[in-house]
């Protein structure tokens, strides 16, 4: 009965979210995405014919299928208190493009996934007055900030997600896992980083992506890659690969010595703490944004490092270079640790898939959040079968 769950992904990505939900027996039959390369990726992995690599506003109500339940992320504009609720503000078009689709397909159930910050955004209240009065009245609205860590995933990102249904009210699911699930807690213990890259090789040889293009909506692109492809490193200068010695895992730039410090971040003492940070083996990774692989952006450098050399002179210790790895996580790590399995396969640049990465729904967020809907649309389903055999 779960094959024949039709959904809808707008706003698809590389397909983080429909990973999940496919996971539970949920079945595409369209997906949206404008970036070619992320759209070709989603194709790559679930076939090419039912994808639309455009323009949402340009997909016409004829093409817009019924289904079982529509989700995606419409980007959020902003988070000011002025402007944005007029639905016809043209910032909304976004908006206004998710809700045609749900009138056009009348889903049973909807999914919204957002930053988490979502729920005080002009969008917010926009939404939730479409569900008082407008189009969306038909469906009751639920939403909560998640982790993703809380559904087994092995990083801590929270995002707001929405379920909208015309078929009774769907809660949100209940968390599987906790930060101190002790033992007489029906919760397991979070995910760590040591669980899911623990056993990758530490030295990626290449720096490359391998050499190879193939053709997607008859353009030709980098591609197709999939597992070790993306364990690549980087070729950081002298400079920076002494900065990485000197930050233990959990640290951050406060663990470098001052006279390693960037002038920018010298000049600003306080904030940002966990820039040029390194991951932690027995925790979650933090939030896997799309630059992860500069340092300085976050904490990404890859989190084996033991102490060596004590330096006088900055009364600190730097990383012993024989069981330390002084790098910036890989694409591959970061792919695992957003969740995609193993061998997933990517399409585009270094660039380009990382943004991909970075973008998405870690999959065991949204399988959480399918396992959640499935037995409400699996029961209506059930029902709707016995009425046309008793009228059969
Ligand atoms: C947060 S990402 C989606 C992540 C995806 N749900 C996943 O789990 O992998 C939002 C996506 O919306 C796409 N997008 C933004 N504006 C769009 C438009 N007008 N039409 C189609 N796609 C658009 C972006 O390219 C981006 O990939």
């Amino acid at each position: 009965m779960t094959k024949n769950l039709r959904m809808i992904d707008l706003f698809a990505g590389c397909g983080g979210m429909t990973v999940g939900f496919a996971g539970e027996g949920f079945r595409s039959v369209l997906a949206v995405e404008w970036d070619k390369a992320a759209a070709a990726t989603y194709a790559a992995n679930f076939g090419e014919k039912h994808v639309i690599a455009g323009d949402i506003a340009s997909v016409p109500d004829e093409a817009i299928p019924e289904t079982d339940i529509i989700i995606g992320g419409p980007p959020c504009q902003g988070f000011s208190n002025l402007g944005l609720k007029d639905i016809k503000d043209p910032r909304n078009q976004l908006w206004r493009e998710f809700m045609r689709f749900v009138e056009h397909s009348r889903p049973k159930v909807f999914v919204i996934e957002n930053v988490d910050r979502f729920a005080k955004s002009p969008e917010f209240a926009m939404l939730l007055a479409e569900a008082d009065h407008g189009a969306l009245a038909e469906y009751e609205l639920q939403h909560a900030v998640l982790n993703a860590a809380d559904y087994g995933v092995a990083q801590r990102r929270k995002r707001t997600i929405v379920i909208g249904s015309r078929i009774g009210r769907i809660d949100l699911p209940a968390p599987t896992h906790a930060k101190d699930a002790g033992e007489n807690s029906d919760l397991l213990p979070w995910r760590t980083v040591k669980d899911v890259i623990g056993t990758l090789p530490p030295h990626p040889e290449s720096t490359d992506l391998p050499n190879s293009r193939f053709a997607f909506f008859g353009e030709e692109m980098p591609g197709v890659f999939r597992g070790l492809d993306l364990h690549i490193r980087r070729t950081p200068t002298s400079k920076s690969l002494d900065r990485y010695s000197f930050v233990p895992p959990g640290g951050g730039r406060f663990d470098l010595p001052d006279e390693l410090l960037p002038n920018c971040w010298a000049r600003k003492p306080t904030g940002t703490t966990d820039v040029m940070g390194r991951l932690r083996w027995d925790m979650p990774s933090v939030t896997i944004r799309t630059e992860f692989f500069k340092p300085e952006k976050g904490q990404y450098l890859h989190p084996q490092w033991e102490a060596g050399e004590w330096v006088e002179a900055y009364g600190k210790h730097r990383s012993d270079p024989v069981r330390s790895v002084d790098r910036v996580i890989s694409h591959y790590e970061a792919s695992l640790i957003q969740d995609f399995p193993a061998d997933y396969r990517w399409v585009g640049t270094k660039i380009q898939i990382a943004r991909q990465i970075g973008n998405a729904v870690p999959s065991g967020l949204a399988r959480a959040i399918a396992r959640q809907i499935k037995p409400h649309l699996v029961s209506q389903a059930v029902e709707r079968a016995e009425r046309e055999l008793a009228f059969a």
